[in-house]
Protein backbone atom coordinates (compact mmCIF):
# COMPACT_ATOMS: atom_id res chain seq x y z
CA UNK A 1 0.00 0.00 0.00
CA UNK A 2 2.46 2.70 0.61
CA UNK A 3 4.93 1.56 -1.80
CA UNK A 4 2.08 2.46 -4.31
CA UNK A 5 0.94 5.76 -2.86
CA UNK A 6 4.72 5.74 -2.45
CA UNK A 7 5.17 5.91 -6.62
CA UNK A 8 1.84 7.79 -6.92
CA UNK A 9 3.42 10.93 -5.40
CA UNK A 10 6.57 10.24 -7.26
CA UNK A 11 4.72 10.13 -10.28
CA UNK A 12 3.00 13.60 -9.16
CA UNK A 13 6.73 15.19 -8.67
CA UNK A 14 7.03 13.83 -12.47
CA UNK A 15 4.24 15.69 -14.00
CA UNK A 16 4.83 18.91 -12.01
CA UNK A 17 8.47 18.63 -13.48
CA UNK A 18 7.12 17.85 -16.91
CA UNK A 19 4.36 20.95 -16.66
CA UNK A 20 7.20 23.12 -15.67
CA UNK A 21 9.09 22.47 -18.51
CA UNK A 22 6.43 22.92 -20.80
CA UNK A 23 6.01 26.67 -19.36
CA UNK A 24 9.42 27.45 -20.15
CA UNK A 25 9.37 26.20 -23.64
CA UNK A 26 5.68 27.49 -24.39
CA UNK A 27 7.18 30.94 -22.83
CA UNK A 28 10.65 30.11 -25.17
CA UNK A 29 8.61 30.16 -28.29
CA UNK A 30 6.60 33.27 -27.50
CA UNK A 31 3.83 32.72 -24.53
CA UNK A 32 0.57 31.88 -24.93
CA UNK A 33 -0.94 33.39 -21.49
CA UNK A 34 -3.85 30.88 -21.01
CA UNK A 35 -1.48 27.76 -21.87
CA UNK A 36 1.13 29.36 -19.47
CA UNK A 37 -1.45 29.87 -16.77
CA UNK A 38 -2.98 26.39 -16.75
CA UNK A 39 0.62 24.69 -16.74
CA UNK A 40 1.21 27.07 -14.06
CA UNK A 41 -1.74 25.70 -12.29
CA UNK A 42 -1.07 21.97 -13.18
CA UNK A 43 2.78 22.35 -11.80
CA UNK A 44 1.57 23.41 -8.14
CA UNK A 45 -1.61 21.06 -8.21
CA UNK A 46 0.77 18.27 -8.60
CA UNK A 47 3.51 19.50 -6.53
CA UNK A 48 0.51 20.32 -3.66
CA UNK A 49 -0.91 16.60 -4.04
CA UNK A 50 2.47 14.61 -3.70
CA UNK A 51 3.21 16.46 -0.84
CA UNK A 52 -0.71 15.74 0.90
CA UNK A 53 0.21 12.32 -0.38
CA UNK A 54 3.20 12.21 1.30
CA UNK A 55 2.26 13.39 4.70
CA UNK A 56 -1.17 11.55 5.17
CA UNK A 57 0.02 8.24 3.55
CA UNK A 58 3.54 7.74 3.96
CA UNK A 59 4.44 9.55 7.04
CA UNK A 60 3.52 7.82 10.63
CA UNK A 61 -0.15 8.44 11.33
CA UNK A 62 -1.90 8.88 14.98
CA UNK A 63 -0.91 9.64 18.38
CA UNK A 64 2.25 8.15 19.87
CA UNK A 65 3.20 8.01 23.61
CA UNK A 66 6.04 6.81 25.24
CA UNK A 67 5.95 5.25 29.15
CA UNK A 68 8.04 8.04 31.29
CA UNK A 69 10.16 4.98 32.61
CA UNK A 70 11.78 3.89 29.22
CA UNK A 71 14.33 6.59 29.72
CA UNK A 72 16.92 4.37 28.31
CA UNK A 73 16.65 1.89 25.45
CA UNK A 74 17.32 -1.76 25.77
CA UNK A 75 19.98 -3.68 23.71
CA UNK A 76 16.99 -5.54 22.03
CA UNK A 77 15.55 -1.99 21.39
CA UNK A 78 18.74 -0.74 19.49
CA UNK A 79 19.35 -2.84 17.75
CA UNK A 80 15.38 -2.82 16.37
CA UNK A 81 16.02 0.70 15.73
CA UNK A 82 19.19 0.05 13.23
CA UNK A 83 16.89 -2.59 11.56
CA UNK A 84 14.58 -0.07 11.11
CA UNK A 85 16.93 2.75 9.19
CA UNK A 86 18.64 0.07 7.45
CA UNK A 87 15.15 -1.43 5.83
CA UNK A 88 15.67 -0.93 2.47
CA UNK A 89 12.54 0.75 1.90
CA UNK A 90 12.46 3.38 4.37
CA UNK A 91 15.80 4.93 2.95
CA UNK A 92 14.58 4.33 -0.87
CA UNK A 93 11.08 5.88 0.03
CA UNK A 94 12.66 9.07 1.07
CA UNK A 95 15.46 9.53 -1.72
CA UNK A 96 12.60 8.57 -4.45
CA UNK A 97 10.27 10.71 -2.85
CA UNK A 98 13.40 13.61 -2.45
CA UNK A 99 14.31 13.26 -5.54
CA UNK A 100 10.84 13.63 -7.01
CA UNK A 101 10.53 16.79 -5.09
CA UNK A 102 14.05 18.60 -6.59
CA UNK A 103 12.67 17.78 -9.47
CA UNK A 104 9.75 19.45 -9.68
CA UNK A 105 11.25 22.50 -7.76
CA UNK A 106 13.95 22.78 -10.55
CA UNK A 107 11.88 22.26 -12.98
CA UNK A 108 9.79 25.25 -12.00
CA UNK A 109 12.32 27.46 -10.57
CA UNK A 110 13.74 26.97 -14.19
CA UNK A 111 10.64 28.23 -15.81
CA UNK A 112 10.46 30.89 -13.48
CA UNK A 113 14.21 32.31 -14.56
CA UNK A 114 12.53 32.68 -17.95
CA UNK A 115 10.50 35.86 -17.65
CA UNK A 116 14.08 37.66 -16.45
CA UNK A 117 13.83 37.78 -20.74
CA UNK A 118 11.14 40.09 -20.54
CA UNK A 119 12.69 42.61 -18.58
CA UNK A 120 13.80 44.34 -22.01
CA UNK A 121 16.91 46.32 -22.95
CA UNK A 122 18.17 48.87 -20.75
CA UNK A 123 16.46 52.21 -21.79
CA UNK A 124 19.80 53.72 -21.64
CA UNK A 125 19.52 57.69 -21.74
CA UNK A 126 16.60 57.54 -24.21
CA UNK A 127 14.17 58.28 -21.22
CA UNK A 128 16.47 61.83 -20.82
CA UNK A 129 15.19 62.83 -24.95
CA UNK A 130 12.46 63.70 -26.84
CA UNK A 131 11.98 64.56 -30.34
CA UNK A 132 12.24 68.45 -29.83
CA UNK A 133 15.30 70.18 -30.98
CA UNK A 134 16.47 73.52 -31.74
CA UNK A 135 14.92 74.95 -34.84
CA UNK A 136 12.07 72.33 -34.88
CA UNK A 137 8.47 73.61 -35.41
CA UNK A 138 5.59 73.66 -32.96
CA UNK A 139 2.76 71.93 -35.15
CA UNK A 140 -0.50 70.66 -34.31
CA UNK A 141 -1.52 67.30 -34.18
CA UNK A 142 -2.28 67.44 -37.60
CA UNK A 143 0.86 68.62 -38.77
CA UNK A 144 0.08 72.39 -38.64
CA UNK A 145 2.60 74.95 -38.14
CA UNK A 146 1.72 76.99 -34.81
CA UNK A 147 1.90 80.69 -35.50
CA UNK A 148 2.11 83.02 -32.56
CA UNK A 149 -0.62 84.45 -33.47
CA UNK A 150 -2.99 81.31 -33.21
CA UNK A 151 -3.05 81.45 -29.67
CA UNK A 152 -5.36 83.33 -28.03
CA UNK A 153 -5.18 85.04 -24.57
CA UNK A 154 -6.01 82.40 -22.18
CA UNK A 155 -5.74 79.70 -25.06
CA UNK A 156 -4.36 76.51 -24.95
CA UNK A 157 -3.44 74.56 -27.31
CA UNK A 158 -1.76 70.83 -27.29
CA UNK A 159 1.61 70.17 -29.66
CA UNK A 160 4.21 68.18 -30.81
CA UNK A 161 7.45 68.42 -32.27
CA UNK A 162 7.00 68.41 -36.36
CA UNK A 163 7.35 65.44 -37.71
CA UNK A 164 6.81 63.29 -34.49
CA UNK A 165 3.12 64.06 -34.21
CA UNK A 166 2.84 60.50 -32.66
CA UNK A 167 5.83 60.63 -29.94
CA UNK A 168 3.87 60.32 -26.14
CA UNK A 169 7.13 62.30 -24.62
CA UNK A 170 7.19 64.83 -27.13
CA UNK A 171 3.30 66.52 -26.25
CA UNK A 172 3.27 69.56 -24.89
CA UNK A 173 0.48 72.46 -23.69
CA UNK A 174 1.12 75.58 -25.31
CA UNK A 175 -0.95 78.55 -23.02
CA UNK A 176 -0.78 82.69 -23.77
CA UNK A 177 -0.90 84.55 -20.41
CA UNK A 178 -0.42 87.37 -19.65
CA UNK A 179 3.54 89.00 -20.13
CA UNK A 180 3.39 91.51 -16.89
CA UNK A 181 1.95 87.44 -14.61
CA UNK A 182 4.63 85.32 -15.81
CA UNK A 183 8.00 84.83 -13.44
CA UNK A 184 9.92 82.80 -15.24
CA UNK A 185 13.14 81.69 -13.26
CA UNK A 186 16.59 82.71 -14.00
CA UNK A 187 17.68 81.81 -17.13
CA UNK A 188 14.43 81.39 -18.68
CA UNK A 189 13.68 85.19 -19.31
CA UNK A 190 13.87 84.14 -23.24
CA UNK A 191 11.61 80.98 -22.66
CA UNK A 192 8.45 82.26 -23.27
CA UNK A 193 8.63 85.22 -26.07
CA UNK A 194 5.28 87.26 -25.88
CA UNK A 195 3.33 85.46 -22.98
CA UNK A 196 3.65 82.18 -24.65
CA UNK A 197 4.73 79.20 -23.14
CA UNK A 198 4.98 75.71 -23.55
CA UNK A 199 5.25 72.94 -20.62
CA UNK A 200 4.89 68.84 -21.08
CA UNK A 201 1.73 67.62 -21.23
CA UNK A 202 2.64 64.02 -19.34
CA UNK A 203 2.01 64.44 -15.75
CA UNK A 204 5.01 63.83 -13.44
CA UNK A 205 2.61 62.04 -11.15
CA UNK A 206 2.21 59.10 -12.97
CA UNK A 207 2.10 60.34 -16.84
CA UNK A 208 -1.41 61.48 -17.44
CA UNK A 209 -1.97 63.79 -19.80
CA UNK A 210 -2.49 67.25 -18.27
CA UNK A 211 -5.05 68.84 -20.45
CA UNK A 212 -7.31 71.13 -18.58
CA UNK A 213 -6.26 74.55 -18.01
CA UNK A 214 -8.08 76.80 -15.50
CA UNK A 215 -7.17 80.33 -16.96
CA UNK A 216 -8.24 82.32 -14.09
CA UNK A 217 -6.13 80.87 -11.82
CA UNK A 218 -3.38 79.96 -14.35
CA UNK A 219 -3.06 76.23 -13.61
CA UNK A 220 -2.65 73.23 -15.79
CA UNK A 221 -5.08 70.37 -13.97
CA UNK A 222 -4.53 66.80 -14.20
CA UNK A 223 -7.55 64.92 -14.53
CA UNK A 224 -6.28 61.43 -13.08
CA UNK A 225 -5.34 62.65 -9.78
CA UNK A 226 -6.25 66.48 -9.72
CA UNK A 227 -2.53 67.57 -9.81
CA UNK A 228 -2.43 71.33 -10.68
CA UNK A 229 0.78 73.08 -11.87
CA UNK A 230 1.37 77.11 -11.48
CA UNK A 231 1.86 78.01 -15.21
CA UNK A 232 2.90 81.45 -13.76
CA UNK A 233 6.04 79.70 -11.80
CA UNK A 234 7.76 77.31 -14.07
CA UNK A 235 4.61 74.42 -13.73
CA UNK A 236 5.33 74.09 -10.09
CA UNK A 237 2.72 71.57 -8.93
CA UNK A 238 0.57 73.14 -6.27
CA UNK A 239 -2.16 70.80 -5.47
CA UNK A 240 -1.75 67.31 -5.65
CA UNK A 241 0.49 64.29 -5.48
CA UNK A 242 2.27 65.29 -8.14
CA UNK A 243 5.85 66.30 -6.72
CA UNK A 244 7.73 67.37 -10.04
CA UNK A 245 6.84 70.78 -11.97
CA UNK A 246 6.25 69.91 -15.44
CA UNK A 247 9.22 70.29 -18.04
CA UNK A 248 9.18 73.50 -19.73
CA UNK A 249 10.09 74.01 -23.37
CA UNK A 250 12.25 76.69 -24.92
CA UNK A 251 10.19 78.36 -27.89
CA UNK A 252 10.74 81.53 -30.21
CA UNK A 253 9.20 83.04 -32.98
CA UNK A 254 10.51 82.97 -35.94
CA UNK A 255 10.70 85.88 -38.93
CA UNK A 256 7.78 83.76 -40.30
CA UNK A 257 5.81 84.11 -37.21
CA UNK A 258 5.73 80.64 -36.40
CA UNK A 259 6.84 78.64 -33.17
CA UNK A 260 10.25 76.91 -32.68
CA UNK A 261 11.98 75.27 -30.17
CA UNK A 262 15.30 76.42 -29.21
CA UNK A 263 15.99 72.58 -27.39
CA UNK A 264 15.02 69.99 -25.53
CA UNK A 265 12.72 69.92 -22.48
CA UNK A 266 15.67 70.77 -19.78
CA UNK A 267 14.82 67.65 -17.77
CA UNK A 268 12.73 64.29 -18.47
CA UNK A 269 9.28 64.27 -18.87
CA UNK A 270 6.61 62.57 -16.89
CA UNK A 271 7.45 60.59 -13.87
CA UNK A 272 10.93 60.98 -12.81
CA UNK A 273 11.13 57.84 -10.84
CA UNK A 274 14.66 56.79 -12.40
CA UNK A 275 16.07 60.29 -11.12
CA UNK A 276 15.69 59.66 -7.30
S1 LIG B 1 -1.08 61.25 -13.17
FE1 LIG B 1 -1.39 63.35 -12.92
S2 LIG B 1 -1.93 63.56 -10.89
FE2 LIG B 1 -1.59 61.46 -11.10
Amino acid sequence: MSRRWELIAFTAFCAAAAAGLALGAVYWQGGQTQLEGLLLATAFAAIGFALVAWANKLLHQGTFAESRHALANSERERIAAEAAFDRDQVLERRTLLWRGLALAAGALGLAALFPLRSLGPKPGAALNHTPWRDGLRVVTEDGTPVRADDVPTDGLLTVFPEGHVDAADGQAVLMRVPVELLEPAPGRETWSPDGLIVYSKVCTHAGCPVGLYQAELHQLLCPCHQSAFDVLHGAEPVFGPAASPLPQLPIRIGSDGVLRATGDFPTPVGPGFWTR
